[in-house]
C-alpha cells in the first residue's frame, strides 16, 4: 500500500489509458498526483477518482508540446510542494501513415508531442526533480523504437527518440550529481483507446484475461503501471539508463513485424 507513500509525481497524459492506470496506482501507493493532460474533463475525472478512493491528486492543464505550459506547470508544483520525485512522460498521439504517406504537418505533431514534450518536461523538471531525494523519470517509448513499423512511421521515430535522449539525460543527472534516475518503458500492444483508435474500433474495449497470456494478446494499462510504481518507488534506485520492454515476449521474435503502438 505504500510503496511510493509521500512522494509527488507528475504524469503527462494522465487523463486517459496507460496514464490513468499509472496516476491511480501511484495514488493508491501513498503519492500524491498531479494528472496533466491536454484534456481537461479526462484529466479532472480521473484526479476525482483518486480523491474519490482516499487518494490525493491534483488536475493540471497541461499541453507537452507548449513550453510556456510546462513552465506554469512547476511553478504551481513547486509552489505547492516544493519538489517532484516521480515525472512520467507518457502523453502521446498515433499517427498512422508509411514515409510516403507521412505529411509534414504529422512528422512534425508526432515530433512536437512525443520529442519536444519529453525533451520540456525533462529540461524544466530537472530543478525540481533534484531537489527529491530519490528522482525518477520515466520516459514511455514503445516497442515501435525498436522495429521497423512502416505505418507507424513518425510515431516510431519519435519513440526512438523518447529511447536516446532518456540514456543523456541519464549520465547528465549522474554526472551533475542529481539524485535522479532516467528509465524509459517499451510497451507492445495494450488496451487502451490510442490502440482502439489505431484499429478503427475507439470505445469498444477488447477483454483482456487475467493471468499469462499468449503470444500476440493485448495486455492492460495495469501491466504498464506495475512497472511504473516499481521505477517510481526507491525500490529501483540501482536502475537507471534502462530501456525496459513490457511487451510478452514480442522481442525476442525476429521477423514479427505486426501490431505497431
Ligand atoms: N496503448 C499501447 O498499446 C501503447 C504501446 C506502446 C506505447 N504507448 C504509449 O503510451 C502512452 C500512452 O498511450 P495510451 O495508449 O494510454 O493512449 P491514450 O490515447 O489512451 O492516452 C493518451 C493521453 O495523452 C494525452 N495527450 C495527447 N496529446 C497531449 C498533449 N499534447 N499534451 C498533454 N497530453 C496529451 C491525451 O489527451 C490522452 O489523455 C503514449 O506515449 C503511447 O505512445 C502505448
Amino acid at each position: 500500500m505504500n510503496r511510493v507513500a509521500g512522494k509527488i509525481a507528475l504524469v503527462t497524459g494522465g487523463g486517459s489509458g496507460l496514464g490513468k492506470a499509472d496516476c491511480l496506482l501511484l495514488a493508491a501507493e501513498g503519492a500524491t498526483v498531479y494528472v496533466a493532460d491536454i484534456n481537461d474533463a479526462g484529466a479532472q475525472a480521473v484526479a476525482a477518482e483518486i480523491t474519490s478512493l482516499g487518494g490525493k491528486a491534483h488536475a493540471l492543464h497541461l499541453d507537452v508540446s507548449s513550453e510556456a505550459d510546462w513552465l506554469a506547470a512547476y511553478a504551481e508544483i513547486d509552489k505547492a510542494q516544493g519538489r517532484l520525485d516521480t515525472l512520467v512522460n507518457n502523453a502521446g498521439i498515433v499517427i498512422v501513415a508509411d514515409p510516403e504517406e507521412t505529411t509534414t504537418e504529422q512528422f512534425n505533431r508526432a515530433m512536437s508531442v512525443m520529442v519536444t514534450g519529453v525533451f520540456f518536461g525533462c529540461k524544466h523538471g530537472l530543478k525540481l526533480l533534484a531537489k527529491s531525494k530519490a528522482g525518477s523519470i520515466i520516459n514511455i517509448s514503445s516497442t515501435a523504437s525498436h522495429f521497423g513499423y512502416a505505418p507507424f512511421f513518425a510515431y516510431s521515430a519519435a519513440k526512438g527518440a523518447v529511447r536516446s535522449m532518456s540514456k543523456s539525460i541519464a549520465v547528465h543527472c549522474q554526472d551533475k550529481g542529481y539524485p535522479v534516475r532516467v528509465n524509459t518503458l517499451h510497451p507492445a500492444s495494450i488496451e487502451t483507446p490510442m490502440i482502439q483508435s489505431a484499429e478503427g474500433r475507439l470505445g469498444q474495449d477488447r477483454e483482456v484475461p487475467e493471468g499469462v497470456l499468449p503470444f500476440g494478446a493485448v495486455g492492460s494499462p495495469k501491466d504498464v503501471a506495475n512497472l511504473v510504481l516499481f521505477l517510481a518507488s526507491d525500490e529501483s534506485r540501482f536502475l537507471t539508463g534502462g530501456e525496459y520492454l513490457v511487451d510478452n515476449g514480442l522481442a525476442i521474435r525476429p521477423g514479427f513485424v505486426s501490431g505497431g503502438d
